[in-house]
C-alpha cells in the first residue's frame, strides 16, 4: 500500500477528484490517500491557501495527485500551484499531448511532449508598482534552471524513444534572458548527439503548431511560453478536459491536469475528469502500479472510442457521474 497526498482543490476539483478516486478504487489501486485541502477556503480558516501541512505531507509521501485550485486574478494571494512547485522544487512540468482515438479534432498525428521550466521566468513573482501608471515585472532566467530543464527534456527523449528536442525562446527580443536559455540548451544538446536538436521562436512555433503540429516532438520552454503553449497544444488534441500534466523534481512529483478550476461549470456534474484521470494513470506508473494503470487506460480509451457516454466538452451529453460509471463498467 502506497501513501499518496491528495489535494482535491476547489471549483470542479472535488467533483473530478471523487470520480478519479472511485475509478482507482474499482481498479484495485493500492493507495492510501492523505487528503490535504488547499485554496481560498483554507486561506480563510488557516491564514494561508497553502498551509505547511500540505508541503510536509508531500515531502513525506513524495508523490501527490492534485486537482485544480483557483487563483484570484489581478489581486489576492499568490498562486498555490506556483508556490507548491517552488517550495518542492518541482522544476519540470511535463505535459504530453497526443491524439486520442474517438476525439474529433482538426489535427491528426499530434504527439508532442511539452517540457516547461517550472520555477522561474516571470513566475518568480517579482513585481512592483513604480507609480500609479507604471508597473514592472521581472523575468528571471538562470543557467542552473535552464540547464537542468533542457537536460530533463533530453533524458526524457532518450527514455521514451523520442527523436527531436526543440528549444523555444524569444531570444531575438529578450537577448540576455532568453539568450542565456538558448546558450544552455545548445551546451546540453552537444551531450546528446543521438537526439536531433532544433530551435524556434515562440511566435513562429504558435503558427506552426496550428498548421503542422505533427512536425514537433519534444518541446522545451521557459515557464511563461510553456504555460501558454501547453494550453494551445491541449486545444490541438481536443481541449483542456483531456490534457494531463506532471510536476517533477528530484525528491517529489505532483501529478495534475493542465486545466484550472473551471468556476463556470462548478457543481453542475458536467466536468470532464479525464485530464485528472490521465494524470493519475501517470502517477500510478510512477509508483510502479503499471498493471492497474494499464487497466484504467484501456477502459478510458474504450469509453472515449465508443463515443456513447461523453461529457459536454467532448460533444456528449453525459454527466460526470455517468462517464465515471461507464469507465468503471468498461474495466
Ligand atoms: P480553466 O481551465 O479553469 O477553464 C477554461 C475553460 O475550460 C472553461 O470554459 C472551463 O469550463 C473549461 N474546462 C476546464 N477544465 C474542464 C474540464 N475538466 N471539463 C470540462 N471543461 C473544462 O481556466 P480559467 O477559467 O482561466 O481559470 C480558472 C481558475 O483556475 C483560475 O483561478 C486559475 O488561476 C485557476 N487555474 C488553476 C490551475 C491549477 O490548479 N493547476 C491551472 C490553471 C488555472
Amino acid at each position: 500500500m502506497q501513501t499518496v497526498t491528495l489535494i482535491p482543490g476547489d471549483g470542479i476539483g472535488p467533483e473530478i477528484t471523487e470520480s478519479v478516486t472511485q475509478i482507482l478504487k474499482s481498479a484495485g489501486a493500492e493507495i492510501n490517500w492523505d487528503i490535504q485541502s488547499a485554496g481560498a477556503d483554507v486561506a480563510e480558516t488557516e491564514g494561508s491557501p497553502l498551509p505547511d501541512r500540505v508541503i510536509e505531507s508531500i515531502k513525506k509521501t513524495k508523490v501527490a495527485l492534485k486537482a485544480p485550485v483557483t487563483t484570484p486574478i489581478g489581486k489576492g494571494f499568490r498562486s498555490v500551484n506556483v508556490a507548491l512547485r517552488k517550495s518542492l522544487d518541482l522544476y519540470a512540468n511535463l505535459r504530453p499531448c497526443k491524439n486520442i482515438e474517438g476525439i474529433k479534432t482538426r489535427f491528426e498525428n499530434v504527439d508532442i511532449v511539452i517540457v516547461r521550466e517550472n520555477t522561474e521566468d516571470l513566475y518568480a513573482g517579482i513585481e512592483r508598482q513604480i507609480d500609479n501608471d507604471t508597473a514592472e515585472s521581472i523575468k528571471i532566467i538562470t543557467r542552473k534552471a535552464s540547464t537542468r530543464i533542457v537536460e530533463f527534456a533530453f533524458e526524457y527523449a532518450i527514455k521514451n524513444n523520442r527523436k527531436l528536442v526543440t528549444a523555444v525562446s524569444k531570444a531575438n527580443i529578450c537577448k540576455l534572458s532568453d539568450g542565456l536559455f538558448l546558450e544552455c540548451a545548445r551546451e546540453v544538446a552537444k551531450k546528446y548527439p543521438q537526439i536531433e536538436y532544433k530551435e524556434i521562436l515562440v511566435d513562429n512555433l504558435c503558427m506552426q503548431l496550428v498548421q503542422k503540429p505533427e512536425q514537433f516532438d519534444v518541446l522545451v520552454l521557459p515557464n511563461l511560453y510553456g504555460d501558454i503553449v501547453s494550453d494551445l497544444c491541449a486545444g490541438l488534441i481536443g481541449g483542456l478536459g483531456i490534457a494531463q500534466g506532471a510536476n517533477i523534481g528530484k525528491d517529489a512529483a505532483v501529478f495534475e491536469p493542465v486545466h484550472g478550476s473551471a468556476p463556470d461549470i462548478k457543481g453542475q456534474n458536467k466536468a470532464n475528469p479525464t485530464a485528472l484521470l490521465m494524470s493519475a494513470i501517470e502517477m500510478l506508473k510512477y509508483i510502479n502500479q503499471n498493471d492497474i494503470a494499464n487497466k484504467i487506460e484501456k477502459a478510458l480509451f474504450k469509453t472515449i472510442k465508443e463515443q456513447k457516454v461523453l461529457t459536454p466538452d467532448l460533444c456528449g451529453n453525459a454527466t460526470t457521474t455517468e462517464y465515471t460509471n461507464e469507465i468503471i463498467k468498461n474495466m
